[in-house]
Parts: structure tokens; sequence; C-alpha cells
């Protein structure tokens, strides 16, 4: 029994594919390496490098592998990009998802998981304080959270249609690396738009000091990527032995950080000194997005166990050693 791991050249999905190799499963990688790195992957991983819109390329996966359960990480996540881009973020994301699945419901494949985004809630009303549950209603305001939750839709109504079960994990803010050569290669995130600021002898700029937290930058919930990949693992477990139908899960760790936290911890671990420019407040930022995590602890037996300083070491080293 193998499980195909789509996306598992990418920053989170090699992650995912060391676990799952290092617990003895047996497993099959398709990636296009549009971002992905195919030196992430150790030699014994058989990698299928093609796009997920090549249905037929897709298909042979299947007919070439017993695949028991699906890992589907494969997208593209770049929110600035798809604001320009939106029918190329729905043709990669949402036409990614369609061939995948329309090649499960082929070859009788059910088990399913799907890497959803805490972009699916959006701006989420809910009072300062108060945790993001999965019955937060969705609303992402760019196109892709919307594509991400497009993709949520069809998985459901698949289930719904009787024929897959489906764990779609809504990951909060991943940071940091299992290991150096692991680590994200791109600047989009808090942590690495931070490091590359310092890097260039710049300061980095917080987005508003005024909102209403206690030291009034925003908060956000930060869970390590090796969490998340123990994640996958609970979360594929989980499918394989029970019938969930269709069932979001928020993947956090129910803690909020500050940004001004967040360069706390970062100038304790660099050492470098960091004395940041207040700019204004960036459309779209609410001011807290932190986990609701029951659903992971009860349904998965999943909670995170690396903190913040875990996260800031583990991406700081995976910094240095080099990236986009
Ligand atoms: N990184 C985050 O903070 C974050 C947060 C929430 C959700 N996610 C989701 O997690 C998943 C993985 O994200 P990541 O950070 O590892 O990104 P990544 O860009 O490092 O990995 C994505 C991988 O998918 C591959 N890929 C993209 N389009 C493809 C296609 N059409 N066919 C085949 N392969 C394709 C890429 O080559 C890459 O290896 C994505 O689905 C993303 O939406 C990421």
């Amino acid at each position: 029994m193998t499980w195909l791991i789509t996306g598992g050249a990418g920053y989170i999905g090699a992650h995912v594919v060391e676990l799952a190799k290092s617990s003895g499963r047996n497993l099959v990688v398709l990636d296009d390496l549009s971002s992905g790195i195919s030196s992430r992957l150790r030699n014994d991983i058989e990698l299928v490098e093609t796009t997920l819109l090549d249905s037929a390329s897709v298909n042979r996966v299947f007919d070439e592998h017993k695949i028991s359960g699906v890992l589907h990480l494969a997208a593209k996540k770049r929110v600035g990009e798809s604001v320009e881009r939106p029918d190329y973020y729905w043709q990669e994301n949402v036409g990614g998802i369609q061939n995948l699945l329309s090649a499960m419901k082929t070859h009788g494949v059910k088990n399913f998981v799907y890497s959803s985004s805490a972009a699916v809630y959006g701006q989420p009303d809910v009072l300062f304080g108060a945790l993001i549950t999965e019955e937060t209603p969705c609303a992402p305001i760019n196109p892709y959270g919307a594509t991400k939750l497009e993709g949520e839709v069809l998985s459901r109504a698949m289930a719904e249609s009787g024929g897959i079960k489906v764990a779609a994990l809504r990951y909060f803010n991943v940071a940091g690396a299992g290991r150096a050569e692991l680590g994200d290669q791109y600047i989009f995130n808090l942590v690495p738009i931070v490091f590359d600021a310092l890097e260039r002898g710049e300061q980095p700029i917080v987005f508003g000091n005024d909102y209403s937290t206690s030291d009034g930058s925003c908060i956000r919930d930060y869970v390590h990527v090796q969490d998340l990949a123990d994640a996958h693992i609970a979360a594929m477990e989980f499918v394989e032995k029970s019938d969930p139908g269709f069932t979001a899960i928020n993947i956090g760790t129910g803690q909020g950080a500050s940004v001004f936290e967040v360069l706390a911890m970062i100038q304790d671990v660099t050492g470098i000194s960091i004395d940041p420019i207040i700019g204004e407040r960036r459309k779209g930022d609410p001011a807290a997005l932190v986990a609701d995590v029951r659903l992971s602890k009860e349904l998965l037996g999943w909670q995170s166990s690396r903190d913040l300083r875990a996260i800031v070491t583990s991406a700081w080293d995976a910094w240095k050693l080099g990236h986009k």
C-alpha cells in the first residue's frame, strides 16, 4: 500500500515525505518542480515529475502504483501573484485537485488529506481574543484563499457522493524547518522577511502598532513545519481507520504571537539588534488570527509540541544555508 504525496518536493511536502518514509511507509511523490526542489528528496524516494494538470500522467501514477491514500500538498501559494493572475490560480489549484480527485475516483482510492489553509477564513468576524473554530464562516479575501476553499468544496461534494474520505487541514502560519536543508526558500512570510531585511542591513517594518492587541501589533498562530508533518501522518491514519466524510481541521498551536514578540525572538536567536520601523496598517490584516485546536486533539490525537524559539532557531539555521 502506497501513499501518493503531491507537492512532495515543496517546503512542507518534503517534511511530510521524510517523516512518512522514516515511519516505514511506501510512497511516491508527484511534483512539477515549479517551486519544489528535487534535492529535498532522498535518493530512495520515487519522484514522478509532472503537473497535476496532465490528467493522463496523473492517472498513470495510479495505474502503476497500488495507491491507498493521497496527501495533496501541490499548489501555487503566493497571495500577491494570485491577485494578479486569478485565472492561473484557478487553473493550477482548482484544476489540479479536480484531476487528482477524478483519478482517485477512477481507481477507487478513498483516503484523502488535503492542504487547505487558514486563508479560507479571510478576515473572520470574531470578537478580539476569540479563537477561530472550524465553524467560523469561510470568506476568503484573495484568489489564493478562494482556490483553497474551492478545493474543500469539491472534495466535500465528492465525499458526500460517497466516493472519498477527506481530512482538510487548515494550516495557520507555517514556519521553521525540520532540518536546515528542508527550509522554506521563499521570502513571503514574516520570519524570512525579517531575516532578509536584517541580512541587507535594514530594519523590518511593523505594519501597524495600534491594533487592539496587548502590544498593538498583529497576532498570528505560528506552527512548526515539523509539527505540521506529524499532523499529516495522524490525519491520514485518521482517515484510513474511520469514515469522517469531509472534515475540516485547524492546524495551529492555539497560541498567538504578536509581530513584536516574533521580532524579539528573532533578535534573541540571531543576536542582531532589531529596532523596527513602524508602518501603516495593511489593508485586510486582521488584528488576531489564532486557531481553536480542540478538533485536531480530539480527532487526530495531535497537538503542536514545538515553540516559537524552536521555529525561529530552525528557520535561522535554514536561512544561513541559502535561499532564493
Ligand atoms: N507555507 C504556508 O505557510 C502554507 C499555509 C497554508 C497552506 N499551505 C498549503 O500547503 C501546501 C504546500 O505549501 P508549501 O509552503 O510547501 O509550498 P511550496 O511551493 O514549497 O510547495 C508546493 C509544491 O507543489 C508543487 N506544485 C505546484 N503546482 C503543481 C502542479 N500543478 N502539479 C504538480 N506539482 C505542483 C511545487 O513544485 C512544490 O513542490 C500548498 O497547498 C499551500 O497552499 C501553505
